[in-house]
């Protein structure tokens, strides 16, 4: 029923010249949408994106990521089951496979992964003007306030980068915090990923491991040359790293220069608000950024002297699950948005829509030539006038104002009227 209603027509505002006429705003299908997957989230990533495009009314190629290689297969074989093959193919394989898909014709690529190949996808798309949405991802930051309760944050912080081993485009990527709690801070952290994981976290059911062995050894590469706090180990053979955070990590280290997609959590020193506002804007937007304050003026100055994605306060990642929220990034971290209705918007095409009749004919005057001086005059008064709607609050305020002036005009003619009868 929900879906009915996001297309139907919406009506849009009229104006004194439209007063008579049909304005509104008609969402259709794109056409073919190619939807192409990550294998971080192998299953939503793909999904999700597929369900806004059925919804929209569109055709979708979904190409799910070839390095999380069972989900891939396993989706290929299973939906046919229950959508439609002609309208709804999947195509698996690598680079050689996508880029043949992307030279062919789209109405929308839908691409979830990394700024590299996100230009690419863009480059690829612009020979047809096909439009894209790119979910991209970045370094996402982490503040944490003198003012608050570290060991809340800390639980928080813990769930979201640790959950899938570190690699969710929206994780914590690192931590900014003064120094004089950045003990407090790996103290709580620790707690929580021994409460979380036990002494032995390769063992645990509920922690991953990294995809593949070039990820793995990509992380290790960025955390040469940091001071160790907690964990540190890792295991070749199984591809496991151990959540591991780092202390007194400088801006410049490697790992400072590349989304870390893994379970290692730099921190950084900074003196106050203001440097960690700095630090924040000197890099790339982020596609989130998370702030722990009780403080109400810091998260003030932190909503509204930074830019992401999304912003989340005294929590991390929860706003990808609020539906109404629409989720994406901004400058590196991507571009358009979904989730909700808003995969849908994302996936058609908003259609401006003016139907007139063929009556009243003399009203159109105005704008036909001999162009003379009055017509002018008539054009811009029928041009500027708008009619009042409940939105315009202004406005309505203006009616209420006139009509209690009239009513006192009315009220004091009765007086004096009354006054005069008396003498
Ligand atoms: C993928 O499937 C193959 C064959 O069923 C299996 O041997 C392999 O362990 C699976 N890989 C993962 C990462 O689960
Ligand atoms: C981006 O993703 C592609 C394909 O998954 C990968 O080959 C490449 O190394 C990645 N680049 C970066 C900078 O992470
Ligand atoms: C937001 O920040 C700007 C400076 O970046 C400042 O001029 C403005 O007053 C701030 N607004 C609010 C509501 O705090």
């Amino acid at each position: 029923m929900i879906c009915l209603d996001w297309a139907s027509p919406q009506p849009a505002r009229k104006s004194l010249v439209t007063i008579n006429d049909d304005v509104y705003i008609q969402a259709e299908p794109l056409g073919v949408v190619l939807i192409i997957g990550a294998w971080n989230y192998p299953w939503a990533l793909t999904l999700q994106p597929l369900i806004g495009a059925i919804a929209a009314g569109n055709a979708a190629v979904v190409k799910p990521s070839e390095l999380s290689q069972n989900s891939s297969s396993l989706l290929k074989q299973l939906l046919p089951h229950y959508l439609d093959k002609e309208m709804y193919p999947v195509v698996t394989g690598g680079v050689p496979e996508t880029q043949e898909l992307l030279r062919q014709r789209f109405d929308h690529i839908f691409y979830t992964g990394n700024s590299t190949v996100g230009k690419l996808i863009m480059e690829a798309a612009a020979r047809h003007l096909t439009p894209v949405t790119l979910e991209l991802g970045g370094k996402s930051p982490c503040y944490i306030d003198k003012n608050c309760d570290i060991a809340v944050a800390c639980r928080r912080i813990t769930w979201g980068k640790f959950a899938n081993c570190g690699q969710t485009c929206i994780a914590p990527d690192y931590i900014l915090c003064h120094p004089s709690i950045q003990n407090k801070v790996i103290e709580e952290l620790r707690l929580t990923l021994l409460e979380f994981y036990g002494e032995e976290p390769q063992t645990s059911p509920d922690y991953g491991r990294i995809i593949n062995q070039r990820h793995f050894e990509r992380v290790l590469t960025l955390m040469e040359g940091c001071t160790v706090a907690v964990g540190g180990g890792s295991d070749k053979t199984q591809c496991y790293i151990a959540p591991t955070i780092l202390r007194d990590v400088l801006p410049h280290a490697r790992i400072m220069q590349e989304e870390i997609f893994g379970p290692v959590l730099p921190i950084i020193s900074i003196s106050d608000v203001s440097e960690a506002i700095h630090f924040i804007n000197e890099r790339e937007k982020p596609l989130a950024l998370y702030v722990f304050s009780s403080d109400k003026k810091v998260i003030k100055r932190m909503l509204n002297e930074t830019t992401s994605g999304g912003v989340v306060v005294n929590d991390v990642m929860m706003h990808y699950t609020v539906t109404s929220l629409p989720f994406g990034g901004v400058g590196n971290s991507g571009m358009g948005r979904y989730h909700g209705k808003h995969t849908f918007d994302q996936l058609s095409h908003h259609r401006a829509c003016l139907i007139k009749s063929l009556a009243m004919e003399s009203l159109n005057k105005a704008r036909y030539p001999p162009l003379t001086p009055s017509r002018l005059r008539r054009a811009k008064f029928f041009m500027t006038s708008r009619l009042c709607t409940c939105a315009q609050a202004t406005c309505a305020w203006a009616v209420i104002a006139t009509m209690l002036a009239l009513g006192l005009l009315i009220a004091l003619l009765i007086v004096l009227l009354k006054v005069q009868q008396s003498y």
